[in-house]
């Protein structure tokens, strides 16, 4: 080995071991993730992203069919995204190994001769199973060195309830820990501090709440209420209708959360999944659909836009903070949400571990009272 090999491999061995820089990054394998939206991979065209600090390449085959490959080659590693992809086969911008985009076999290596006895199809790149729903690409992220389940779930749909709606996405990178993005996501408190706007609520609308939520596999949920009276929408909803407005949310695990609105046969449905890009980095997917007459796209979007800044602003600010690494804390009834969802990862590592049936943090259906 050269000297100057030796001293890379030396300084790549020194930056795994970095103080502080833990193995484990508290990310949930073993779950279906989005991670592109699927306008986004057309023609020839190959794709990168990252879920939970694995790169991958993306495209789709000559049949329309999504993949979802490492975006390493099993050869020297170099990132197979710098390949050429001809609709069928991903080749390696290297050495030119080619692999079937979607099984990631190896097809050939161009510099085997005849005399080679080295069986090509035994080598396979690394590769993700790949479905897509509602506009997103989503990729089943089985932990490194795991086979699949036998029995795939397929990946998560939005929940619709008429034939024709109109549908939106919008999305968001919070420089945040998946956990923190998704405690955002649930925390009733912060809504009058840091949504204030005309059209939403105001600091001074501030009052006390009571909330029924109920255990759910894998999560809770706000069973179903009429909405806040300080929310304007929600107001204007019954105004315009003149019917009673019911709002259900599920909290699901990994990372998602589900809102569904029904005023008689009128309904809204949302989905929020916060997904890990890496330990400092995860990113917001929101997708809604309705079939309100009266609420355009545009107008939809220019609010949930500001929405998302507004959390966006507040979590880069948070973020400054949790730098210094601060002793934190999850006070009752407002960050009880918080607590649940931490309990359920920690039940579900723990059930996975043993092989043991999953405890669910919440005994049963619970009251919580906060303000805001
Ligand atoms: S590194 Fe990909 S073919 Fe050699
Ligand atoms: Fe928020």
């Amino acid at each position: 080995m050269s000297e100057a090999v030796r001293t890379i491999l030396q300084a790549d061995g020194a930056a795994a071991k970095e103080p502080g820089r833990e193995p484990d990054a508290g990310f949930l394998w073993d779950f279906w993730y989005p991670a592109v939206r699927s306008a986004e991979i057309r023609g020839n065209k190959l794709v990168t992203a990252m879920l939970l600090e694995m790169p991958l390449v993306l495209g789709r085959n000559a049949e329309g069919r999504a993949f979802a490959m490492r975006d390493s080659c099993p050869h020297r590693g170099i990132p197979l995204s710098y390949g050429h992809f001809d609709g069928q086969t991903v080749e390696c911008s290297y050495h030119g190994w080619r692999f079937d985009a979607c099984t990631a076999r190896c097809v050939e290596i161009p510099s085997l001769t005849s005399q080679d006895k080295l069986k090509v199809e035994r080598i396979f790149a690394g590769h993700y199973p790949c479905e897509e729903r509602d506009g997103y690409v989503w990729v089943y992220m089985n932990s490194p060195g795991t086979r699949l389940p036998e029995k795939m779930p397929s990946a998560p749909a939005l929940p619709v309830f008429s034939k024709g709606y109109k549908i939106t996405h919008l999305d968001c990178e919070l420089p945040s820990h998946v956990d923190q993005g998704i405690i955002g996501l649930m925390d009733p408190a912060h809504g009058p501090f840091v949504h204030q706007s005309w059209f939403w609520r105001s600091k001074h609308s501030i009052h006390e709440k009571q909330k029924q939520f109920e255990p759910i596999p894998y999560g809770f949920r706000m069973s179903p209420h009429s909405p806040s009276s300080n929310s304007a929408p929600y107001q204007l909803l019954k105004r315009i209708t003149g019917e009673g407005v019911t709002t259900t949310i599920d909290f699901v695990l990994p990372n998602m959360r589900l809102e569904e609105i029904h005023i008689g046969k009128m309904w809204f449905s949302s989905r929020a999944t916060v997904t890990p890009v890496r330990r400092d980095l995860c990113r917001i997917d929101f997708v809604a659909a309705w079939n309100l007459p009266f609420l355009p796209v545009f107008l939809f979007r220019m609010f949930g836009k500001t929405f998302l800044r507004q959390d966006q602003e507040t979590m880069i600010k948070q973020a400054e903070g949790l730098r210094h690494d601060p002793k934190l804390m999850l006070i009752d009834d407002a960050d009880r949400p918080a607590k649940w969802y931490f309990g359920l990862k920690a039940n579900l590592l723990e059930s996975r571990r043993t092989g043991t049936a999953m405890e669910h943090p919440m005994a049963g259906p619970v009251t919580l009272r906060w303000r805001s």
